[in-house]
Formats: structure tokens, sequence, C-alpha cells
């Protein structure tokens, strides 16, 4: 008995290291939410996991430096980095680490900061499959918008007066690099438009045509965030009774064998009462 207990919380031991082991997902938040910036502009950099908000930095790569941290080109506050006064150089990928420089990092970001006078407003993130993408091209000092012409990986994919492109219901196809061109003003850098799978347990009433309605897309990005602790801890609740189940199975057939050597021990009486009175008896006689 004490073995099984012994084993019982070496089990939950170990179970304790395993869940404080596990990494929790950080990301990377840009504010604002935009991939290309003008010179001289300001961004602030934001790394988040579910738990805590402290241990991150921001690093980058860009033509000039490899894996440097913010405070070599930002002002870091916690796990915040704020970039002031951007400049073309600043161009580069951008993610998330840990401070203490151990695996766990977020997916990275390029940001793009033009010398020129037309950028690209896109969605830093990826995007979900079956969701309305508005490109947007901008020039510096937007009185009103201009007319734009897009690109997609270097080819023409229409003109719009509104300086607005809309990407209907996007689809695993409509990835790449976009970028834009406003008569007179110049062109933006590219940047590039990645489309996530949609999950295959979503709801059913999601068809393509319905997927402007914002309460398709707004729900699941509600309902994701607190469905994965719930799930892991399903995980964990379920691991847990899974190891009592083992111990219980375990410690069974043991009681069982105890019972059938103190059985075995008895000579000739197979468990009748009156034949384990009558032993120490005929013994005592023998005496
Ligand atoms: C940054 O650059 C280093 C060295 O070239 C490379 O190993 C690393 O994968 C890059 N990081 C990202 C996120 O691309």
């Amino acid at each position: 008995m004490k073995e099984a207990a012994a084993q019982r919380l070496i089990f939950l031991i170990s179970l304790l290291f395993w869940t404080s082991g596990q990494v929790l997902p950080v990301r990377l938040t840009v504010i604002p939410s935009r991939s290309q910036f003008f010179e001289h502009e300001s961004v602030i950099l934001i790394c988040e996991d579910e738990n805590r908000s402290d241990g991150w930095t921001v690093r980058r790569n860009t033509t000039r430096d490899t894996r440097a941290e913010c405070k070599g080109w930002g002002t870091p506050f916690g796990s915040t980095c704020n970039m002031d006064y951007l400049l073309p150089g600043d161009t580069g990928l951008y993610w998330c680490e840990s401070m203490s420089g151990s695996s766990s990092s977020s997916s990275s970001i390029q940001l793009s900061v033009s010398g020129g006078s037309v950028i690209l407003q896109s969605p830093v993130l990826p995007v979900m499959e079956g969701d309305d993408v508005t490109l947007s091209c901008r020039t510096r000092n937007p009185t009103h918008n201009l007319p734009a012409a897009f690109y997609k990986d270097g080819s023409f994919i229409g003109d719009e007066t509104t300086g607005n492109k809309i990407l209907n219901s996007v689809k695993k196809s409509d990835e790449g690099l976009y970028k834009c061109n406003v008569k007179g003003h110049g062109e933006s850098p590219s940047s590039r438009i990645s489309v996530k799978e949609k999950p295959p347990t979503t709801s059913p009433p999601s068809s393509s045509s319905s997927s402007s309605v914002s309460p398709g897309p707004g729900s699941s990005s509600v309902s994701l965030p607190v469905l994965l602790p719930s799930a892991s801890l399903c995980v964990l609740v379920f691991l847990f009774l899974l190891v009592q189940l083992v111990v219980y199975l375990y410690s069974k057939p043991k009681v069982m064998k105890e019972e059938e050597e103190r059985m075995t021990s008895l000579p000739e009486t197979s468990g009748c009462s009156r034949g384990n009175r009558r032993k120490p008896n005929q013994e005592q006689e023998m005496l």
C-alpha cells in the first residue's frame, strides 16, 4: 500500500514538472497594426503570452544586424519595444524571444519602412481563409485617397479609384507579395499576405458568401484563445485520471497475490475457519 502511494506521488510530481515545462506561445503585436511605415513614424512592438507579460524581448534581423535585441535599436520597456523614429534601415524581420534565450519564440513579422511617399496598408498577421482583406494604398500626406494600381507577385491585379482593394473571401492561392503604385507619387514596398487554413472544427453555418458578416470571424477569434487553455486543462485532467487508473490496476493484483500467499502458507486447510482453529490444536497435541 505504501508503495502504491509513493508511486502516485512520483507520478504527480513528474506531471507537475511536465506541465511547468510546457512553453506558452508568445506572439508579437504591432501598434499601429500594419507592416509598412513611412520614415520618421513610430511603432510599438509588444510581446504577449497568456500568463506572463514579462520575460520576452523583441529581436530583429535586418541587412545590418542579426538577432539584435531591442535595446540595441529601440527603447525596451518590459516585454515592449518602442521605436520612435523609423528609418528605411529598420526594414526587416521582427520576432519575440524569451529573455533567457531558451528555445521559445514567436513567429516573425516583416516590417518595411519606406523612404518614399507611398505605403501599402495590409494585415500584419496571417489572415483566415474566407475572410475579406482590405489593401489600402496610402500616400504620406493623405488629403483624400488617390487612385492606385495594385500588384501581386509583380503582376498587375487592378486599378482602384478609391485606393482600396478588397480581396473577397481569400483563399490559399491569394497568398503572395503585394504592392501598390500611385501615379505621380511612386511605389510602395512589398508586403507578404499569408492565408491560414480554417480549422475543420468551426461552426457549420459559414459559407463563403456570409464571411463578410462580422460575427463569424469575430467569434472565432474570441473563442480560440479561450478554447486552448481549457483544452490543455482537459488533457491534464485526463492524464491525471489515467494515472489513477493505472495505479489502481497495478495495485489490485498485488493485494490478491498477498491473500493468495497467506492462504497457501496454511497447509491443507482451504480457507475454512474450522480448519484454521483445528490446526493449532493439533500442533499443541503433538507437543
Ligand atoms: C535571423 O538571421 C539568422 C542568421 O542569418 C538566422 O539564423 C535566423 O533564422 C534569422 N531569424 C529569422 C526569424 O528569420
